[in-house]
């Protein structure tokens, strides 16, 4: 078992930036984007009700269904996309190795 998994955040100038996350310490994604002070305000603090750790999925393995909270929220999203998710509520495990990121602009 993994006790790293890479996160790729896809940047506006067309790069991308690779973060190292662990996945032993029951982290989410969106803590992983505010540690490398990437520019998410999480203003809730991952409780799926304010929307600005909002990230499209540009690439993924499976990933765990949205809950009720998380889909009503993206739906109410001016720039939701078929694969937007809220970053609070995925959590860093090992089937998000190689997860390819943008931040999108509630975010
Ligand atoms: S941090 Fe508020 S919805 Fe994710």
């Amino acid at each position: 078992m993994k006790d790293t998994i890479q996160i790729h955040v896809k940047q506006d100038d067309g790069s991308t930036l690779s973060l190292d996350a662990p996945t032993d310490m029951g982290l989410s994604v969106m803590e992983i984007l505010k540690a490398n002070e990437l520019d998410v305000a999480a203003i809730c603090g991952g409780m799926a009700i304010c929307a600005t750790c909002h990230v499209e999925v540009l690439e993924s393995g499976e990933l765990p269904e949205p809950s009720d909270d998380e889909a009503y929220m993206l739906e109410s999203l001016p720039h939701a996309t078929p694969t937007s998710r809220l970053s609070c509520q995925l959590k860093v495990a090992e089937e998000l190795d190689g997860l390819v990121v943008k931040l999108m602009p509630e975010a």
